[in-house]
């Protein structure tokens, strides 16, 4: 058959580059030291009149970005808290590029509504969430929370006899927010997005893990008389450690007007695996929940699901239909902020599928015993201290007499791993993040040797900056 459309040589080259950077991934320098300048001066950004055939842009595209290319997705990326892509979740994901669904109604491609639906119930399955409830597959963690506060919000306001959605928030009886001191940045952000504020969110203080301490949240919730959102989290992102999630729903439970939200970005992922499901005991009893496909799951960005206890609740904030457009309880975008959207379940469909249960746990097991070697590794270091209880995926550590961020700098530059800087109780520390499925003991030995290398090189006199 020939290739009049030009699909085959344009997605030959694709695949072709695409596994020779795969195939590169566990080998080549992982940060990248370009700067803005030069990646600009690498894309010629005259916009053509008439420009050059698909396959020769593919190429000229892949010569150009792959200098400012991150191996984010490799095996010794070990900054923020990054997943790779599992191999089925990527193919799955060029297939939904492929079939290019709007998931945004059932009409508009049942595949893609059904797939939402199957993978929402095997997630709920998974981290032991109630049976039933709603499931939104959104971009990020950031865009659950919104999806869940906007459902939250509507809950609570409209107990009040105040319909927000239709009102708006000018005059509404708006609920209390109450946050622990750790809650993520983008956990603020919801709340600006919704009209909560930043700054009115009443802070809990948190204990020496950035745990909420439910103490002081007992204190916090009897000075508050009307119905209240407590956003709690499951794994901080310095150290993994989740909020006591039964103390909490406890005190939430006492209350006539009260929702409980938690930000499990990645932390949630803890309840896929029996040996650290005890980490997140309780997390079942709150009314919402944000989390990350993305991350731990190892699905290619962008994915993620906002999960509500209350399915009228989710579908009400997030649904306005026009006559052409009816929503209905089969439609994706009923419980999401998007209206036309990717089919972005599917991918988190196939990573399920292939893993199965067991494999979930099993890959949520080994990064957190990675962590755990990665610390232990660090910590025989004379100068290296590590902060945390590495109880999860997340190592956090300090090199004692040298800047941070110079030896965060030196490892970036060496490009062996990547790591990244962060602040622990008011000073600078280091992060080293596992939550890729590929990474191997050898993986993380290589990467602490490094850095323990690097480490004796900055502290010598005899080598100032080094290497
Ligand atoms: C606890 C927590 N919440 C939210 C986020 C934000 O997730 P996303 O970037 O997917 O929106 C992160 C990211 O690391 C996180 O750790």
């Amino acid at each position: 058959m020939g290739d009049e459309t030009g699909w085959n040589e344009t997605l030959d080259r694709a695949s072709s580059w695409s596994r020779r950077w795969l195939a590169s991934l566990g080998d080549r320098p992982v940060g990248v030291p370009v700067d803005a300048a030069e990646m600009r001066a690498r894309l010629d950004d005259r916009l053509p009149a008439q420009g050059p055939p698909p396959a020769q842009v593919l190429d000229e595209l892949a010569a150009a970005l792959e200098p400012g290319l991150v191996a984010s997705g490799g095996p010794r990326y070990f900054g923020f808290v990054t997943g790779g892509a599992l191999p089925v979740a990527l193919g799955a994901d060029w297939m939904v590029s492929a079939a290019d669904q709007d998931a945004a109604t059932f009409v508009m491609s049942p595949a893609a509504a059904v797939v939402e639906e199957i993978a929402g119930r095997w997630v709920l399955d998974l981290l032991g969430l109630p049976d039933g409830a709603a499931v939104g597959f959104v971009t990020g963690a950031q865009m659950a929370s919104v999806a869940c506060v906007a459902a939250a919000r509507r809950a609570l306001v409209g107990a009040q006899g105040w319909d927000v959605e239709r009102d708006g928030l000018a005059g509404a009886p708006v609920p209390t927010v109450v946050v622990g001191e750790h809650a993520h940045a983008t956990m603020i952000q919801a709340l600006r997005l919704l009209g909560f504020g930043s700054a009115r969110a009443v802070r809990v203080p948190v204990d020496v893990h950035g745990r909420m301490r439910a103490d002081r949240l007992r204190e916090v919730l009897a000075t508050i008389p009307g119905p209240v959102l407590v956003c709690a989290q499951a794994g901080q992102v310095n150290t993994g450690a989740s909020d006591p999630f039964d103390e909490i729903a406890d005190l939430v439970d006492a209350r006539e007007h009260a929702w409980l939200h938690v930000d499990g970005a990645f932390g949630l992922w803890a309840a896929a695996a029996p040996t650290r499901r005890h980490l997140v005991a309780g997390v079942e009893r709150a009314d919402s929940w944000a989390v990350d496909a993305h991350k731990w799951l190892n699905v290619p960005y962008d994915a993620a699901m906002a999960i509500v206890r209350d399915r009228g609740a989710l579908t009400e904030a997030m649904t306005t239909s026009a006559a052409y457009l009816p929503f209905g309880e089969l439609d994706p975008a009923a419980r999401t902020p998007e209206n036309s959207r990717r089919a972005r379940a599917v991918p988190i469909y196939a990573a399920l599928r292939t893993l199965g249960r067991d494999g979930v746990a099993d890959l949520v097991e080994r990064c957190c015993v990675l962590a755990r070697q990665a610390s232990e590794e660090l910590a025989r270091h004379p100068r290296v201290e590590v902060l945390d209880d590495v109880v999860l995926n997340q190592v956090l550590f300090r090199p004692d007499g040298l800047d941070v961020a110079d030896l965060a700098a030196a490892v970036q530059r060496d490009g062996t791993c990547w790591i990244g800087t962060t602040a622990w109780q008011g000073r600078p520390a280091l992060r080293f993040s596992v939550s890729n499925w590929s990474t191997t003991a050898a993986d993380v030995t290589r990467a602490t040797t490094r850095i323990t290398d690097l480490v004796d090189a900055l502290s010598s006199p005899a080598s100032p900056g080094a290497p």
